[in-house]
């Protein structure tokens, strides 16, 4: 028998009676064309090695005219469904995490429970940028826990590429489109979502954010003129904040959990830029090869980023049941999040 410490469920400790949360399966999706650095050098002034040297990224995937967020979210949770043997009328509730919807509203989650054919499920989405699938993830286990749902379906999809000024070398370079999906039930033999931290720092939100479309600046010849409808970025201070809140909101979750980070199987942190994930890391304490990298396929995706990671995480088997999950996301909001869980 183990004389390993245990760790300390927080939900427990503060004397919740509900029932756990586990993530049942993942699925994921990218669409078919590819982007390499190769390419970009062609559209803007930019280089292969300027763009992997500052972050790590080589290519990503693009959405084609007629595929949109729904479409991609969908094909990500029929994947999850498909390995979670989940029929769509099994599925309660449907959360969709992005920034990129496929139109003001309704929700995108709407459309992918029309999709699916989810049809007995309530649908709402989510907006907390690359932070969004922790914190739909953690909204999801709060139905599942309080017994209000049995299956709930996460997802965090992205077509950025609507939303980037292909003109805008920097921007352009960093963003790809995708999605991954988690299905979230009761599992009486694990502990699951141990816990999330979320936060958020709205005094920032000009650092990252899109100006028009919104009740503040609507569409007009002349918003659409002036490039407002596109995704607008102070990188530095992204940066800088990222790493900040990512090693607060990592260590903040391994806190409440008792953990040590040498307990962590696989650490899965938002795919934005190789050089966050590696000051995060060297601050966290996390060894190379706890670490799960894949943006230099996808570049940053957003809220579908740690929902593509985790899926590839699992399907690689660097994460099996049992092992000890640690999640780290950053996103405009600013908002942040770390979640742990027992896999
Ligand atoms: N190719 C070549 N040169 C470029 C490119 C490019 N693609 N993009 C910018 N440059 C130039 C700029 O014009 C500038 O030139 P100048 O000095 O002559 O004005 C110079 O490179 C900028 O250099 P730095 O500012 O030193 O670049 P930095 O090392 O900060 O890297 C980057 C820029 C990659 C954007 C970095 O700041 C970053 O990754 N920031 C975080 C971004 C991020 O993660 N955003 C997503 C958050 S999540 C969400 O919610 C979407």
């Amino acid at each position: 028998m183990s004389t390993q410490k245990q760790f300390t469920n927080p939900r427990a400790k503060h004397g919740f009676r509900g029932r756990t949360c586990s993530i049942i399966s993942v699925g994921s999706y990218v669409p078919e064309k590819v982007i390499t650095n190769a390419d970009l050098e062609k559209m803007v002034e930019t280089s292969d090695e300027w763009i992997t040297t500052r972050t790590g990224i080589k290519e990503r995937h693009i959405a084609g005219e007629k595929e949109f967020t729904s479409d991609m979210a969908a094909k990500a949770a029929l994947r999850a469904m498909q390995r979670g043997n989940i029929t769509p009328d099994q599925i309660d509730l449907i959360i969709v995490a992005t920034i990129t919807p496929d139109m003001p509203f309704p929700a995108t989650a709407c459309l992918v429970q029309h999709r699916i054919g989810a049809r007995r499920a309530a649908a709402f989405d989510v907006e907390a940028a690359c932070s969004g699938f922790i914190y739909a993830l953690e909204i999801g286990q709060q139905f599942i826990t309080s017994r209000t749902y049995e299956t709930v379906l996460v997802i965090g999809a992205e077509k950025l590429s609507s939303i980037v000024d292909w003109k805008d070398r920097n921007t352009c370079v960093l963003f790809g489109d995708g999605a991954g999906a988690a299905i979230l039930q009761h599992r009486p033999d694990a502990h699951g979502l141990l816990t999330a931290c979320m936060g958020a720092e709205g005094d920032k939100a000009e650092l990252l954010c899109m100006p028009g479309g919104g009740s503040r600046c609507p569409a007009t010849p002349e918003s659409v003129a002036s490039g407002l409808h596109f995704l607008r970025m102070d990188g530095k201070e992204t940066f800088k904040n990222a790493v900040i809140a990512m090693c607060t909101a990592g260590q903040e979750a391994l806190r409440r959990c008792d953990l040590d980070i040498s307990r962590i199987k696989c650490v899965i942190p938002h795919q934005a830029n190789r050089r966050i994930i590696d000051a995060v890391g060297d601050r966290l304490g996390i060894k190379p090869d706890q670490v799960f990298v894949n943006l230099d396929k996808y570049g940053n995706t957003s809220a579908a980023s740690v929902a593509i990671a985790l899926d590839e995480a699992v399907q690689q088997r660097r994460i099996q049941r049992g092992d000890l999950v640690l999640m780290v996301v950053f996103g405009a909001g600013l908002t942040w999040a770390a979640a742990v869980i027992e896999w």
